[in-house]
């Protein structure tokens, strides 16, 4: 548990933007992890399900609302079955081990994804973790998982025809209701570990106007050090959104911009 003093200073940080209130989290490196240790890639997959939980806790000691991480991608199905079915599996035993400790840390789950194509064992564990955590505000965790930037679009354009959206009414607002993560503000922070200086599909919509942060780092280390050296970069960002710093530039009105100097 934390002291009050701390988390007043977390409140304080994110008063002032510091701390992003949702980060987005390409987890990769597990394979590669695996590998350098001579051992089979699954032990690095499973060893990154204690990199998440970690990330989970630190992210929610820092005041962070939202975590948004990449569990499988629609394109992960590329992989050898061996290894996909392993990844099914894992999401068993870590729904089986962490799911009441995170209940009762105050995480909600939710999970983002095309759920038609996984097993029904798999979909019944996700559905427990979204039923058992629902009342839970702490930080909401939202596990990317068979998900895909371009698979989210396409279902938010379906459901919006499905109901009934003229395509006069449809305007981004509109259209990012129907999206996966409609329930999350978009994301401030996208870390990519592993590498890797690329997207992968990931929150193709979402991360318009995230901070990236790439690092060489392999999942299963990921850590506080970690976390904080990306929350550190995030606090230097200059974020801007298409507009302009008003305290470097000050509007200028016409009549001014008319003016000769004096
Ligand atoms: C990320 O680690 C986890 C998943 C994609 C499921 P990888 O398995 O991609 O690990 P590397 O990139 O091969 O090291
Ligand atoms: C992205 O990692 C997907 C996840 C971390 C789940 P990949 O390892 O699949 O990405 P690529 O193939 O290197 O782009
Ligand atoms: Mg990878």
């Amino acid at each position: 548990m934390h002291s009050s003093t701390e988390r007043f200073g977390a409140a304080k940080d994110k008063a002032r933007g510091a701390v992003p209130r949702h980060v987005a989290i390409v987890m990769d490196g597990n394979g590669r992890w695996a590998s350098k240790r001579f051992m089979p890639r699954f032990v690095g997959h499973k060893q990154g399900v204690d990199a998440l939980v970690r990330t989970v806790r630190a992210c929610a000691d820092r005041g962070i609302d939202y975590l948004t991480v990449f569990a499988f991608s629609s394109e992960n199905w590329k992989r050898p079955q061996e290894e996909v079915s392993g990844l099914m599996g894992l999401v068993l035993v870590a729904v089986s081990k962490y799911l009441g400790k995170l209940a009762n840390e105050g995480v909600r789950i939710r999970i983002v994804g095309d759920r038609g194509a996984v097993s029904d064992k798999v979909r019944e564990a996700w559905d427990e973790a979204e039923r058992r955590t629902v009342l839970n505000r702490r930080i909401t965790l939202s596990v990317a998982f068979n998900y895909g930037g371009r698979w989210d679009m396409v279902q938010a354009c379906r459901a919006a025809i499905e109901a009934g959206v003229p395509a006069a009414e449809l305007t981004e607002e509109r259209l990012a209701e129907f999206l996966a993560l409609s329930h999350a503000p978009d994301p401030d922070l996208f870390i990519r570990t592993g590498g890797e200086v690329r997207i992968s599909n990931f929150l193709l919509w979402q991360a318009a106007y995230s901070e990236l942060h790439f690092t060489d780092c392999l999942w299963p280390d990921f850590d506080e050090v970690e976390l904080d050296a990306a929350l550190a970069t995030f606090a230097a960002r200059d974020r801007r959104f298409g507009a302009i710093k008003t305290e470097v530039a000050p509007v200028v009105t016409a009549a001014a911009a008319v003016q000769p100097a004096a």
